[in-house]
């Protein structure tokens, strides 16, 4: 296609997960015209098994967007969460902590298709099964993101600014030239099994455990279908486990002398999933904009990864609604610096959660004690609980 028969648009995102979806929402909301170009299938992004827990100020800015009555419906707000250790549960009461504050559960996949079915129906334009190539000319006024449609053929898109909400994997990132961005990276030793299985729910609310045997999340999806996770090796093959072997390794990692079982069902979902921080410094060069998973990652232990996304939409939209108003620069250099305030707070706990609760295959006797007197400070210690419990539910954007 040549470069004449492009087509324009004010803001091209590129990635139709939870940050370029909000984001279109919000620019809507203002007034600002955004294409987003999507690699997959609706069916597929509406059906990939993700993290369950909606922030406070995520499930505000549903509302405010008039997308959150099933959230709102479905969701169950928990207003605390376990961490159990040497066989007993120690509850962390976020209500009382916080002044009422409260986490949903209410998968991502759920949010994904309230965000897309509202976008569709304002007359959005969300080009599914189109896989952006490359941007050009981000440096100028009018960056380019080639792409191949749904049939193959080449196409373009001219826009005043790109958002490369594009997740880890997309070409976003790395069209910010290597020497203009620094990368920081941490890899875990270890990853998650997750299973779907069909079962009454065994715990009204989460349980994050640290065991001998490694760590385990006992969640759930409704009253008979539950999510569960037990720390284990990344390159390991899910299918080689038999059903009775993972509920004996969940089991044992449950144990306590509270006699605490978990309620067993069929397990007709499972997967591994890598564990890594990650952070790209800035997210923006020129007129392209990193938002979510595109810029950074975290471990799953505290499910951040869509309430991130959602910040950073949050601030791209003050960020881009300012300047598409008066043409302020200023304020679309300021994005970066204030979405990574929070990515940060959210990388620090993620990271805090994760070594408080998984096993290191490297870990000292020191290491495991000191791991041990951690989590009775932090489930002992009414300020040191407040701490967990104000994070987990997250602060409100901005
Ligand atoms: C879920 C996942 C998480 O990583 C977490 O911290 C809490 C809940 C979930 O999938 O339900």
């Amino acid at each position: 296609m040549s470069r004449a028969a492009a087509r324009r648009t004010q803001v091209g995102i590129v990635g139709a997960g939870p940050a370029g979806l909000f984001l279109s929402l919000l620019l809507h909301r203002r007034g600002v015209e955004s294409v987003i170009l999507e690699a997959r299938s609706r069916e597929a992004i509406e059906q990939t098994i993700r993290a369950g827990i909606v922030e406070q100020a995520t499930l505000d800015l549903m509302a405010e967007l008039g997308v959150g009555a099933r959230a709102r419906r479905e969701g169950v707000a928990h207003r605390g969460t376990n961490l159990r250790f040497l066989g007993r549960s120690h509850r962390i009461d976020f209500a009382r902590l916080t002044g009422g504050r409260v986490a949903t559960l209410y998968p991502q996949h759920e949010v994904l298709k309230d965000l897309i079915a509202a976008r569709l129906a304002q007359g959005g334009e969300i080009l599914f099964g189109c896989k952006a190539l490359a941007i050009e000319d981000v440096q100028g006024t009018h960056p380019v993101i080639r792409f191949a449609g749904t049939d193959g053929a080449a196409g373009a898109l001219r826009c005043e600014a790109v958002v490369g909400a594009d997740g880890f994997y997309g070409v976003c990132r790395t069209a910010i030239p290597e020497e203009k961005r620094t990368e920081y990276v941490r890899t875990y030793p270890f990853g998650w099994f997750g299973i779907l299985c069909r079962a009454p729910v065994s715990s009204e609310e989460l349980i994050y455990t640290r065991h001998a045997r490694g760590f385990a999340l006992i969640s759930s999806r409704s009253p008979d279908v539950q999510r569960m996770y037990f720390q284990c090796d990344p390159e390991d093959d899910a299918d080689r486990w038999t059903e009775a072997a993972i509920w004996e390794e969940l089991q044992a990692r449950l144990a306590g002398a509270d006699g605490f079982r978990l309620k067993e069902g069929p397990v007709f979902h499972r997967n591994i999933v890598a564990m890594r921080s990650f952070v790209c410094e800035p997210m923006q060069h020129g007129r392209l904009f990193l938002a979510g998973d595109a810029a950074h990652i975290v471990p799953p232990t505290g499910a951040k990864g869509l309430n991130l996304a959602a910040s950073d939409a949050w601030h791209l939209d003050r960020a881009l609604g300012a300047f598409f108003a008066d043409g302020s620069a200023a304020a679309l250099e300021g994005y970066s610096a204030a979405a990574l305030r929070r990515v940060w707070r959210a990388q620090h706990f993620s990271w805090w959660m994760t070594s408080m609760l998984h096993r290191f295959a490297d870990a000292s006797p020191f290491d495991e004690r000191r791991q041990l007197a951690e989590l009775e400070f932090v489930t002992g210690n009414e300020s040191a609980a407040r701490g967990l419990a104000e994070t987990y539910v997250g602060e409100p954007f901005g």
